[in-house]
């Protein structure tokens, strides 16, 4: 039931906004450290790390450079990593079998994190696009991103993963019964506990630019990813896959890009009220990152506004490149 609010004089909302100590008490939602996810790329090098041009103070590192960020995670106290491999180019084939060799470069880096820093959660990617000569999520026939193929491959690439020790998996590729050929393939090798956090609502978008020139899938890819993500234009079908992904066995759900859909943000919380994630994808970063070099915005105050708006969304978790600066800023002010 709604309330009726007094008229003014005698209501003057900006009692509420008069001093930082009153807006603090009245916040409706906190960010903290607890809600990041670090999304970090791993290469096969002990060369000093590679940065990434589009994504300022964003590195490919070597494995023993992930122990490293991995326990400076742990220091900030921000709870989970997520990696994505920078494939050499002479692994990727039509095929993407490297994506399932126990020995690849994540399974590799899975193991030396687990044994290294335990306590930090690893979330993997399962999609074949780092390892595929086409540069697409799925495997390539012709003009066909063939569906069915490319979810067993995926199912042998999770359960590759969940032997490594991840503790969870994002399908990110948008296949139709990705989770369920997965988390079948999980129970079936005894994985009854790993996590799959679905990319339920990923648009096709222009914001994942950076990320594909940080895998090195931007001049590997053939035509554009249309015929498996979903149309910006769209909404209703989001909640349909998120509703689809939860049958097949989602633990969580992931909405992509992130502050372009807030909306779906939104929808997916309120109608299903399960762990709800945003990723504030490459794109988004660089556009902050790019206006905060020229002078044009303040980046910091950008930074967090463009995170509480994840929490004020619904949203139980973000994954984003700001995962350490946000970290940092928010213990200083803390102390
Ligand atoms: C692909 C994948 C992409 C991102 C994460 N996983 C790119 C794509 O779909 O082309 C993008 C993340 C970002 O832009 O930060 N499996």
């Amino acid at each position: 039931m709604k309330p009726t609010l007094a008229s003014f004089p005698r209501s003057r909302p900006r009692r509420l906004r008069r001093t930082p100590a009153l807006r603090k008490l009245t916040a409706e939602c906190k960010l903290s450290v607890d809600d990041l996810i670090w999304p970090v790329f791993v290469q096969d090098s002990d060369i000093a790390e590679t940065p990434v041009p589009s994504l300022p103070d964003v590195n490919r590192l070597s494995i023993k450079q992930l122990i490293r960020t991995a326990e400076e995670a742990r220091a900030l106290g921000i709870p989970a990593i997520c990696l994505f491999p920078y494939i050499d180019p002479a692994l990727k084939t039509a095929g993407c079998e490297n994506a399932w060799d126990p020995d690849n470069l994540v399974n590799r880096a899975i193991r030396a994190l687990k044994s290294a820093v335990p306590d930090i959660a690893v979330m993997t990617d399962v999609a074949l696009d780092p390892y595929n000569t086409y540069g697409h999520d799925g495997i390539v026939k012709g003009d066909e991103i063939v569906n069915d193929e490319t979810i067993s491959a995926l199912a042998k690439m999770a359960v590759a993963q969940a032997d490594a020790g991840a503790d969870i998996l994002g399908p990110s590729d948008m296949m139709d019964g990705r989770i369920g050929a997965m988390r079948d393939a999980l129970e079936s090798a005894g994985h009854h506990n790993t996590l799959i956090l679905s990319y339920a609502a990923k648009y096709a978008s222009a914001f994942y630019g950076p990320f594909r020139d940080a895998v090195g899938a931007s001049g590997a890819l053939v035509g554009d990813k249309k015929t498996y993500q979903m149309d910006p234009a769209n909404s209703d079908e989001a909640l349909r896959l998120v509703e689809r992904d939860l049958i097949e066995g989602a633990d969580m759900v992931m909405v992509k890009p992130g502050q372009p859909y807030l909306d779906i943000c939104r929808r997916v919380k309120d109608t299903f009220g399960v762990p709800t994630y945003a990723y504030q994808v490459s794109g988004e970063y660089a556009m902050i990152r790019a206006a905060g070099e020229k002078g044009w915005i303040d980046e910091d105050k950008v930074m967090i506004e463009s995170l509480i708006a994840f929490k004020r969304a619904g949203c139980d978790g973000i994954l984003t490149y700001f995962a350490p600066r946000m970290a940092k800023y928010l213990h200083n002010i803390d102390q």
